[in-house]
C-alpha cells in the first residue's frame, strides 16, 4: 500500500540582533556578504517564530503560510533551502534504502512571528532559521548548526546567525560557492549573561524598503559603504570580539552605537536615500546619550537595523536606570516595549513544544 503518511516537525528559533551589520552582497544568488557581521540571539521568551513542516506523498505542492498568509514559494531564497535540505535527505535514503523516501515529497511549511514581520525585528533571520531547522529535524539530517547556517544564509543573510544562540558571527569566507561563508559561535549566553536587551516598538508596520531591496541600492550608489566594509568593519569586528571575550561592556557599546550610526549614514549615502529610523528612533538615541553622559559611563547601547524599532543593550544591573529613564523620556511615543526582559538566548533553536 502506497504511503500516505503525514510526516512534521515543529520548532522554534529566535531573532538575532546585530551589533556589527551586515549590508551588501557580493553574490545576491548565494547570499553573500561584503562583510562579516556580529549579533547577539535573543530569548525566545519573547520574540520568536514557530515553524511547523511537513510532508507526505499526497502533497501536490510546495506552500508557505505565514502568519496566517500564503506566500509565494517560487522565489529563489524559498527554494534554495528546499533543494538544499532535500539534497542531503537524498543522501541519508540513498545510504539507507529502508528510510522513507521523504525528499520526493512535496513539503507544506506553516509559520508564525509573535512579533513585527519585515519591521526591523529581524523575521527573516528567525523565520529562515526556524525553516531551515523544522525541515532538517523532519527529514532527520544529522548536519551540524554551522551547515545549516550555509542553507539559512541562502534564506536571509541574517538567519545563518539564528541558528546558534550567545554572541555569534558571521564570517563572510572567500569562496566563490559559499562554502565557508557560515555562523560560528563567538561565545556562549552563559560567558556573558548579564547581557540584556530592551526593544522599543516604535512602529509595527511593514518597512517601505525590504533590506535585501535596500542593500543592493546601496552597494550600487554609495561611496561611504566602499570605506565602511573595506577600512571599518574588518577592525570592529576585531574589537567586538575582544569585548566580547572580557565582558567590556563599555566597549561594547561604544562600538555597537559607532556602527549602527554608520549603518543608518550608509542608507542616507544611498541615492534615492533610504531612512529607516524616524523621529522617535531619534529621540532614543539622544535619551541613551544622555543617560550614558548622566552616568559617566556606558549604561546602554542602542542599535537600530533596517527599521525606525530600537534594541537598546544593558547589563542587568542598570535595567532600572535604562528602563526608568526610557520610559519617562519615551513612553508616549513608543507604541509597545517588546522583549523588556530579553535575555542572551542559550540555544539557536529550541524543539520544546510550548
Ligand atoms: P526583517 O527586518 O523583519 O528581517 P526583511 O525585509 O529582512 O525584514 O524580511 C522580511 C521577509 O522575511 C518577509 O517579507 C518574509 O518574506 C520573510 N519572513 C519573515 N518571517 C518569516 C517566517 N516566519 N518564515 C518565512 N519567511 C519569513
Ligand atoms: C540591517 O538578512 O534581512 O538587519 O539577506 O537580503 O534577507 P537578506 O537581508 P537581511 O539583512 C539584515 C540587515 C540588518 C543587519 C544584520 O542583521 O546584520
Ligand atoms: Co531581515
Amino acid at each position: 500500500m502506497a504511503d500516505k503518511k503525514i510526516y512534521s516537525a515543529s520548532t522554534t528559533a529566535p531573532v538575532n540582533i546585530a551589533i556589527v551589520k551586515y549590508w551588501g552582497k557580493r553574490d545576491t544568488k548565494l547570499n553573500l556578504p561584503t562583510n562579516s557581521s556580529l549579533s547577539v540571539t535573543l530569548s525566545q521568551a519573547d520574540l520568536r517564530t514557530h515553524t511547523t513542516a511537513a510532508c507526505s506523498s499526497t502533497f501536490t505542492e510546495n506552500s508557505l503560510w505565514l502568519n496566517g498568509e500564503a506566500q509565494d514559494v517560487s522565489g529563489a531564497r524559498q527554494t534554495a533551502c528546499f533543494r538544499e535540505l532535500k539534497a542531503l535527505r537524498k543522501k541519508l535514503e540513498d545510504a539507507n534504502p529502508f528510510l522513507p523516501k521523504l525528499s520526493e515529497y512535496f513539503v507544506h511549511v506553516v509559520s508564525e512571528n509573535n512579533f513585527p514581520t519585515a519591521a526591523g525585528l529581524a523575521s527573516s533571520a528567525a523565520g529562515f532559521a526556524a525553516l531551515v531547522r523544522a525541515i532538517a529535524d523532519l527529514y532527520e539530517l544529522p548536519e551540524s548548526p554551522t551547515e545549516l547556517s550555509k542553507i539559512a544564509r541562502q534564506g536571509s543573510g541574517s538567519a545563518c546567525r539564528s541558528l546558534f544562540g550567545g554572541y555569534v558571527a558571521w564570517e563572510m569566507g572567500q569562496a566563490a560557492d559559499g562554502s565557508d561563508s557560515c555562523a560560528v559561535e563567538v561565545a556562549p549566553a552563559s560567558h556573558w549573561p548579564e547581557m540584556k536587551a530592551v526593544i522599543l516598538v516604535v512602529s509595527a508596520a511593514k518597512k517601505g524598503v525590504s533590506s535585501t531591496a535596500g542593500m543592493q541600492a546601496t552597494v550600487n550608489t554609495s561611496a561611504l559603504f566602499t570605506y565602511r566594509f573595506r577600512n571599518v568593519v574588518p577592525k570592529t569586528m576585531e574589537a567586538m570580539k575582544a569585548a566580547i571575550k572580557n565582558k567590556d561592556f563599555e566597549q561594547f557599546a561604544a562600538h555597537t552605537m559607532a556602527d549602527s550610526n554608520q549603518f543608518h549614514a550608509v542608507c542616507l549615502d544611498t541615492t534615492p536615500p533610504i531612512f529607516y529610523m524616524n523621529g522617535v528612533s531619534r529621540a532614543a538615541i539622544r535619551a541613551v546619550e544622555a543617560l550614558n553622559t548622566l552616568e559617566g559611563r556606558a549604561v546602554g547601547a542602542y542599535t537600530f537595523d533596517a527599521g525606525p524599532n530600537a534594541v537598546i543593550y544593558y547589563q542587568e544591573k542598570d535595567e532600572e536606570k535604562v528602563l526608568g529613564f526610557l520610559g519617562a523620556l519615551l513612553a508616549p511615543e513608543v507604541a509597545e516595549w517588546a522583549g523588556k526582559y530579553a535575555k542572551v538566548a542559550p540555544e539557536g533553536y529550541d524543539n520544546r513544544p510550548f
